[in-house]
């Protein structure tokens, strides 16, 4: 299998944390790409039409996407519900919280968009401001919530998102108004998958 990725996509990050949870990284190819939205990557709109990362191209040449499709396509190929829980509470609880964490995401990378690709004339300030409350108070409800259990999807997703807060949004300091949810990312940031994708 070959992945499409960039080091800093916190979405490539999922797949690479699921890959290594499941035991198949060894079994895929990182294929770094460089892109902005203002920048498509031609190559990678011939197998994603959105001209977005991460893709995986499957061993019989098939292009997977997004990274909730990745992740659960890989998760199948190991056997099937280890970072995916196959059915009842468990299944929702870990769905809902990668679709919170995946907008935690999705606001933090449009607010880095606005903010270094965007012409400065151009920025508009409370649209940036509507993200950031977007990002707050999700973070709020992760405050809230107890995490502990299994690192699923759901975990994993999380984790992904508050690195790639920590990657680009340090002045947020969100630790110090989650500290319960700073001590559980603290508690799983050795854990190899973790360690050994955290963006640089
Ligand atoms: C970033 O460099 O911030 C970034 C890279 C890929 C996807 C999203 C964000």
């Amino acid at each position: 299998m070959k992945l499409y990725f960039s080091p800093a996509s916190p979405y490539a990050r999922k797949v690479r944390v699921s890959a290594l949870e499941l035991g198949l990284a060894e079994r895929i190819e990182l294929l770094p790409v460089t892109l902005s939205p203002v920048s498509p990557n031609a190559q990678l709109r011939e197998h994603n039409p959105l001209g977005k990362i991460p893709v995986l191209l499957t061993d019989s040449g098939e292009a997977l996407y997004d990274s909730p499709v990745i992740c659960e396509y890989l998760d199948a190929l190991a056997g099937g519900g280890r970072l995916w829980p196959a059915a009842g509470p468990a299944r929702w609880r870990a769905l809902r919280r990668q679709a919170l964490a995946d907008g935690i995401t999705d606001a933090a990378v449009l607010v880095r968009y606005e903010q270094t690709v965007r012409p400065e004339a151009l920025r508009w300030s409370e649209w940036i401001e509507g993200q950031r409350l977007k990002i707050r108070t999700a973070l709020a409800e992760l405050e809230r919530e107890s995490l502990e259990g299994p690192f699923d999807i759901g975990a994993i997703s999380i984790a992904c998102a508050l690195g790639y807060l920590d990657l680009r949004f340090a002045e947020e300091r969100w630790r110090e108004h989650q500290p319960r949810l700073a001590g559980w990312l603290a508690a799983l940031a050795q854990r190899p998958s973790l360690a050994s994708s955290t963006p640089a």
